[in-house]
């Protein structure tokens, strides 16, 4: 800029700039530099992941005002409200939206609870953004995306993993190496929302918790050909109320022939159990994601002789060391405190390109998981999510 100019970029300018460089400006540069109307935002569910949100929207307070909390459980708008320091608190959306008149929604409630919100919302012109998964019913969510996309409203949920820092370079170690083959696992301990443990409340484990690594792997590899799936119970004990599948393993085959194994299980007490991570194999690399903390390539850099990171059967059927130097990358800041401001920034340009998971999208992510439950209950049997 010419000396003494205010540095107010345009926003095609910003969306030009490369990315880290994008969320420093979003994050930090332009606070305080606009000179605009706050927009009122509206968070219906303030349970665990309503708190989330909350925190990232309290470092928000150039964009946006927090002008309604809505629970059934009205203590908990109550304490929303308090922590925020503003906003009147409701246990009626309909009176929230009446009341407050909001330029847009964070729709953060249990997956069973969706339809006639997100219905009103769209009818009332109301941006929104809507926690995974999205629905528990392709009918309920293909409904809202039309919906949404006859009004044009901006839409996004709550797949924060694609605003990671390690998703860039994990996107180009697949551009530039053939991957046939992906090993997805994701273990853990039983989540203590009272809802989690009945598969009819939660989708099951696969649904609720999974579909982050589900999709991640859309967004890596492209849409889902088929998909075979397995559940198995009987190794959780002692749990009151507990009605879900303690494991389930999946076989994928991606549209672009990439084939991928899904495990995951909520059986584990503690971290010894198994290491949690996708691996993307192909012929001479890999690279180990840990969703949210690293990313490993192996095979980027020259041998090094003390390092033993992996093992392949050679041609004779014998064992060969295939130890390589790596590259790490790690995981830097929250990437949902990202992922909610370029819901926001969307907004407020009206500029829906610039988010990584629409409304529209997280339905395909649905479809994906949907598709493993209904093949869990056919058997194994394979089932496309086209289909659904
Ligand atoms: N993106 C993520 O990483 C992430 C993490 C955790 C949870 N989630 C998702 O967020 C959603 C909510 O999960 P949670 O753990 O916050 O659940 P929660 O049970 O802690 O919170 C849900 C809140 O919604 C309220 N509620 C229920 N029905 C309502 C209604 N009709 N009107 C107003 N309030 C209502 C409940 O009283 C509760 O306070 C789930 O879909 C879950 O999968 C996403």
């Amino acid at each position: 800029c010419p000396k003494g100019t205010p540095i107010s970029p345009g926003r095609s300018i910003i969306k030009k700039l490369p990315e880290h460089c994008r969320i420093f400006f979003l994050l930090n540069i332009n606070k305080g530099e606009r000179n605009m109307e706050k927009k009122k935002l509206c968070l219906i569910g303030c349970g665990n992941i309503g708190g989330y949100h909350l925190g990232h929207f309290m470092q928000y307070g150039d964009l946006i005002e927090m002008v309604g909390f809505c629970d059934l459980v009205h203590k908990r708008a109550e304490e929303f409200a308090k922590k925020a320091g503003q906003g009147r608190t409701y246990w009626d959306f309909r009176e929230m939206y009446d009341k407050e008149q909001p330029d847009m929604v964070f729709i953060c409630l249990p997956p069973t609870v969706h339809g006639e919100i997100e219905k009103e919302t769209i009818k009332r012109g109301i941006h929104f953004f809507v926690e995974k998964p999205v629905a528990l019913h392709m009918e309920i969510a293909k409904e809202i995306r039309d919906l949404a996309a006859q009004r044009r409203l901006i839409t996004a949920s709550g797949f924060q993993c694609r605003y990671s820092n390690l998703v860039e370079p994990n996107r180009t170690f697949i551009r530039e190496n053939e991957v046939p083959y992906i090993c997805c696992n994701r273990f853990g301990g039983i989540p203590s929302a009272e809802w989690w443990s009945d598969k009819a409340k939660s989708g099951g484990q696969l649904v609720e918790q999974t579909v982050h690594q589900c999709d991640l792997l859309r967004y890596f590899c492209g849409e889902v050909d088929s998909v075979c799936s397995m559940g198995g119970r009987g190794f959780v004990r002692g749990e009151v109320g507990y009605d879900t599948d303690d494991l389930s393993v999946t076989i994928v085959r991606f549209k672009n022939g990439t084939m991928a194994t899904i495990g995951t299980g909520c059986y584990v007490k503690n971290g010894n159990a198994f290491d949690s991570k996708i691996t993307f194999s192909a012929r001479d690399k890999r690279a180990d994601l840990r969703i949210l903390s690293t990313l490993d390539i192996y095979g980027e850099q020259p041998f090094a002789a003390t390092e033993q990171s992996g093992f392949v059967v050679s041609g004779d059927g014998g064992v060969a060391a295939a130890g390589d130097g790596k590259v790490r990358y790690t995981q830097e800041g929250d990437a949902g405190l990202i992922c909610d401001r370029t819901f926001i920034e969307a907004v407020i340009s009206g500029d829906q390109s610039m988010i990584r998971s629409s409304y529209a999208d997280a339905v395909k992510t649905l479809a994906f998981v949907l598709a493993c439950n209904l093949s869990m209950e056919l058997g194994g049997a394979p089932v496309r999510p086209d289909a659904l």
